[in-house]
């Protein structure tokens, strides 16, 4: 096969730890709606992913369905996207054992990520948490998925992902498996911090106030936009204006994402502005873009059967794209079945 007869199709994934941030609205969910209905879009809550750091039972079943109402909530259709959950489709974990044996030591080692979240701590972090990067590519390549949208953090496991379909393609003298594209697009594909600019929102961070939740209300999202760090200075009248100061910058990319416009046209909007005038109109826009999405997330979680039914139609639906590619790179390697 060559590249160009992969058929289009977009996976990505969120992992069900803790609550939706709106570094993931920005950056992923609001991003997948926009691409559904232009081709084949495949969603999942990778919840094997999340188990790489040790979670609370109960509280992984609630976030997994979280999860789910945030991609319904947002506007992810079931009869236009398969939404399924991870560990309901096994083939996942199938191929990630292969993509195991193909990935190199090395690459992994290289990974920012875990860096990060190992620490000074690696020798004590779970085999999964090394080992993840692989599973992400075994998510993705099970589909043969061309294009995967996500946030500026997720490039590298992209490229990795990229990596490992190469040298599995070398080593079986394949083309078996595509070259996925990263798609990281727009104004807020990382969204900072709240109280320091040089660090990424997540929802891992010590402080609350640092990150704006998906299921913050209205009076907390405007504290949180008040309180936020920023300098002195008005906003300047071009983006370079912009260079040096991080969290102005971040507050402007924010404000763009939400209003789907671009940076440069907030710039041009609100030139001069002081942050007693920009913080507000900021808050204002937030709350009216996700008090609807969060209430819309209250209703679907009231009913978890309803949102169990979607993941596991959607799962049915994922098992049939997978098994058929699953039972090939089986052969191709020389696994009897
Ligand atoms: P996760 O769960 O950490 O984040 C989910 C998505 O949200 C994006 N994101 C952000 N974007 C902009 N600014 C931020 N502050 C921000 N924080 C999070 C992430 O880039 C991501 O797109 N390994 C992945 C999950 C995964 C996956 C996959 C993704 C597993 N398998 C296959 C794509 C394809 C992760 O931990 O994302």
């Amino acid at each position: 096969m060559t590249q160009s007869q992969f058929t289009p199709r977009v996976f990505s994934g969120i992992k069900p730890s803790g609550g939706l941030t709106l570094g993931n609205y920005l950056g992923a969910i609001k991003r997948f709606v926009g691409m559904q209905g232009a081709m084949e879009t495949m969603y999942c809550v990778v919840d094997l992913h999340a188990i790489t750091v040790w979670q609370d039972p109960k509280e992984l079943s609630h976030a997994t369905r979280e999860v789910a109402a945030g991609y319904l909530a947002a506007g992810l259709d079931p009869s236009q996207s398969i939404l399924f959950n991870q560990s309901r489709v096994s083939a996942h974990a199938e191929l990630g054992w292969i993509f195991n044996c193909v990935a190199r030591v090395g690459w992994m080692n290289r990974m920012t990520q875990f860096k990060d979240k190992a620490g000074s701590n690696a020798e004590k972090v779970s085999l999964g948490l090394y080992a993840y990067p692989s599973l992400m590519a075994a998510d993705i390549l099970l589909y043969h998925a061309t294009q995967v949208p996500v946030g500026e953090d997720q490039k590298q496991h992209v490229e990795l992902t990229r990596d490992i379909a190469a040298k599995f393609n070398h080593d079986y003298k394949t083309d078996f498996f595509p070259m996925t594209e990263p798609v990281i697009d727009g104004p807020a594909t990382r969204v900072m911090n709240l109280r320091d600019g040089s660090k990424k929102m997540s929802k891992s961070g010590e402080s609350d106030m640092e990150r704006i939740n998906m299921r913050d209300g209205a009076d907390l999202i405007a504290k949180k936009f008040k309180k936020a760090k920023t300098d002195p200075e008005p906003l300047p009248d071009t983006l370079d204006g912009l260079k040096g100061r991080p969290e102005a910058r971040n507050l402007v990319d924010i404000y763009a994402a939400l209003s789907d416009t671009t940076s440069e046209a907030v710039i041009t909007e609100y030139a001069g502005a002081g942050w007693g005038r920009f913080k507000p109109a900021l808050a204002d826009l937030a709350v009216d873009r996700l008090a609807p999405i969060s209430d819309e997330m209250t209703r679907l979680m009231d009913d978890p059967a309803e949102i169990d039914r979607i993941l596991a139609d959607g799962a049915e639906r994922a098992r049939k794209i997978a098994e058929p590619i699953l039972s090939r790179t089986y052969e191709i390697v020389g696994l009897l079945r």
